[in-house]
């Protein structure tokens, strides 16, 4: 880390000729609990961790906007907050175009930048490298023009880039606890009202993500049909969103729909509440009713949501099986591949790991990577 941070200064001054005025930064996160429930008004309870995007930046004078990517093999991109256009043979530079097009709806005065961006989230792993990259824009425009935007601001912006101009219809929880996470907490988010409360999490446990390595496919399409079957479902059952409806009233509605659309709202409804309980066993420290609440929210988006894949199904029983009742264990994200999230003790990292290491690549061909995360403090916390 401390390489790519020197890293991103020198790169910097050599490509804009002296040193940037800010430097920022903004985490990526992981998601214990609440998965695929944030856009239909429910709740989410994610933490912000110790890996994230990081941009060196300078004001221009004129509107241009220049960027280097050093991730990328310093690739550069170059335009004109007066002409800004969706470029589809682009990956990064997109997001840069639409942070700048949201912000300027807003702010239409805003001066050009110029900016280099590295980072360590791990890329297309479900772990929010683009909402801390769309962040930690937004926390740079904030910062190098004095914006005063709040973290609950520029986390609706970095979602409306997303939204309208990258094409994927994400709910607000990564942005979100982006922009607000807390050292050593997560974060209960009512995704209605976005209000939210921080929690520690037990400092007798660790925080283990697995990346299943599992190269993600269709996964904007497939989730967009996600949201479009939970609107569906909503809309059958006459409620505004899934946060509104419950098992009762879902079982009423249950021949009116097809058997998928009923399944994708029995896995919102439920994992709602899950989530809500997962926050008040941590407050408790009931670990053992945490274990139960994973465990039940991976077999719901498994079998009800179907967004897991045998690997990461397989991730999580030999987990499992290791720290049983003495942590939790599920997939986390936005499903299709990634990554699975593992609250254990401390004590029990190195097993997983033996465990992992014996059997997973064994039985699937795929190579796992293993982080130990922190929860960190979010760019606008
Ligand atoms: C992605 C989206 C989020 C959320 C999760 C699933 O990360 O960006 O808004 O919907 O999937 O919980």
């Amino acid at each position: 880390m401390k390489n790519q941070h020197t890293q991103l200064a020198a790169t910097f001054e050599v490509t804009f000729g002296g040193a940037p005025a800010v430097n920022i930064q903004a985490p990526g996160r992981v998601n214990l609990i609440g998965e695929h429930t944030d856009y239909n008004d429910g709740f989410v309870f994610p933490a912000a961790i110790n890996f994230g995007t990081w941009i060196a930046a300078s004001p221009r004078d004129d509107r241009m906007i220049e960027v280097i990517a050093l991730d990328y093999d310093n690739e550069r991109t170059r335009f004109s907050l007066d002409d800004i256009e969706h470029v589809s043979t682009a990956t990064w530079s997109n997001y840069v175009r639409g942070v700048c097009q949201v912000l300027l709806e807003r702010f239409p005065d805003l001066q050009g930048a110029n900016i280099a961006v590295t980072g360590n989230v791990p890329q297309g792993a479900g772990l929010s490298s683009s909402a801390s990259f769309e962040v930690a824009l937004v926390k740079m425009f904030s910062t190098l023009y004095e914006l005063n935007l709040t973290g609950v601001e520029a986390a609706l912006l970095g979602q409306k880039a997303e939204n309208v101009f990258v094409g994927c219809s994400c709910g607000i929880m990564d942005q979100l606890i982006s922009a607000m996470g807390r050292q050593g907490q997560a974060m209960l988010l009512d995704c209605r009202s976005l209000e939210f409360q921080h929690t520690s999490l037990p400092d007798t446990h660790a925080i283990v993500i697995i990346n299943s390595n599992v190269k993600r496919g269709l996964v904007d399409s497939e989730y967009n049909l996600r949201r479009q079957q939970c609107e569906e479902a909503a809309s059958i059952m006459g409620v505004a969103a899934l946060r509104d409806a419950d098992l009762a009233l879902l079982a009423r509605h249950q021949s009116s729909m097809s058997d998928p659309v009923y399944r994708r709202a029995r896995h919102i409804i439920t994992e709602n509440q899950r989530t809500i309980d997962m926050y008040n066993a941590l407050r408790a420290g009931n670990i053992a009713e945490v274990s139960t609440l994973m465990a039940q929210s991976h077999v719901s988006m498994r079998d009800d949501f179907e967004i897991t894949v045998p690997p990461i199904d397989y991730l999580v029983e030999i987990i499992d099986e290791v720290i049983g009742a003495s942590g939790g264990v599920r997939m986390t994200g936005g499903g299709f591949g990634g990554c699975v999230v593992a609250l254990t003790p401390k004590e029990s990292v190195a097993e997983i790991t033996t465990a992992i290491d014996k059997q997973y690549h064994a039985r699937t061909g795929y190579e796992p990577t293993l982080y130990i995360c922190s929860a960190e403090q979010g760019a606008f916390a």
